[in-house]
């Protein structure tokens, strides 16, 4: 693969400060070098711009730094759709989950029946009027399918940029009440952590890519927040929930989507080095991309 890394230092789809660093300490754990290892042909593109202090503009609404949100995801959309239009593998590092914005935005150009696989112990499936927090990193799949304020939902080109059938969740364990109606009203797939636990991870990671299959997807994007794995392995992120995946399930999860062939793009995101302990966030991070580009032991 010819694979353009793409660093979103974003955090203000979130309280927490620190998980803008998260592109740095990926890069510090070897990122690069190691893809490189397994023998693709990495770039490193830097960084996506982001504006460094929060302003003020839009009132009509409670989502938290709105415009800071928008400036970053618009710009990632652009380079996202740049790197695609060049037959070059898109990977995006976090930055907060809100940048998959940007990401799912710039994929649409090209993609036009998108499988996403969402790894996350989140929905993030909340609209505004749905959201405990007001935290944008919580929104990014719902706007993506079109829900959402409109200055989202339109970033790149108008509306819906991924089918909410197209949409797999895999380690839910935390949703929202009324993210959790919307969920069901729009038809997402999602594999919680109880399904996990029942039928193991071999077999969930086979019915969603059979799902996917079946949907006649023309790519699918592996949107990867570290918090689906337990704080245990990644203690690194803003909004740990315990009794998540484990690193050796994360581990086989990746390598069944490399064997698939299906995979045509990837993000890391929500690694806070601040929360975390001597990167080993970052460490997991870079591990488990080592898995979904086709590391083998033997
Ligand atoms: N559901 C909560 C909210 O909307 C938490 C979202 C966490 N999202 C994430 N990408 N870590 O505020
Ligand atoms: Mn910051
Ligand atoms: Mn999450
Ligand atoms: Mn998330």
């Amino acid at each position: 693969l010819n694979i353009s890394l793409i660093g979103v230092p974003l955090d203000f789809g979130q309280s927490r400060r620190g998980v803008d660093m998260g592109p740095s300490a990926i890069r510090y754990a070897g990122a690069v070098g190691r893809i490189e290892s397994i023998g693709h042909q990495v770039t490193d593109e830097g960084d996506v711009q982001v504006s460094a202090v929060e302003r003020k503009k839009h009132s009509d609404t409670n989502l938290k730094n709105l415009d800071e949100v928008i400036q970053a995801t618009t710009e990632l959309a652009r380079k996202v759709a740049e790197v695609v239009d060049a037959g070059r593998f898109p990977l995006v590092l976090g930055g907060d989950h809100s940048i998959a914005i940007g990401t799912l935005a710039g994929l649409s150009e090209k993609y036009k029946n998108l499988g996403v696989i969402w790894y996350d112990a989140h929905a993030d499936f909340n609209t505004a009027e749905t959201s405990p927090s007001g935290n944008i990193h919580g929104m990014p799949l719902a706007v993506s399918v079109g829900l959402g304020h409109e200055s989202l939902v339109n970033i790149h080109s108008e509306g819906q940029k991924v089918k909410p059938k197209n949409v797999v969740i895999i380690g839910a364990r935390s949703v929202d009440p009324e993210e959790r109606q919307l969920l069901k009203e729009q038809g997402v797939k999602v594999f919680t952590m109880h399904e996990i636990d029942r039928y193991g991870m071999t077999s969930v990671m086979e019915d969603a890519l059979a799902y996917l299959r079946s949907r006649d997807v023309d790519g699918v994007h592996l949107s990867l927040d570290l918090d689906g794995l337990d704080p245990l392995y990644t203690p690194g992120v803003g909004t740990p929930v315990p009794g998540g995946i484990s690193y050796r399930e994360s581990h086989l999860a990746m390598e069944m989507l490399e064997d698939s062939g299906m995979i045509t793009s990837a993000e890391f995101v929500e690694v806070n080095p601040i929360l975390d302990e001597k990167n080993k966030t970052a460490d997991v991070a870079v591990g488990l991309m080592g898995s979904l580009f086709g590391e083998k032991l033997i």
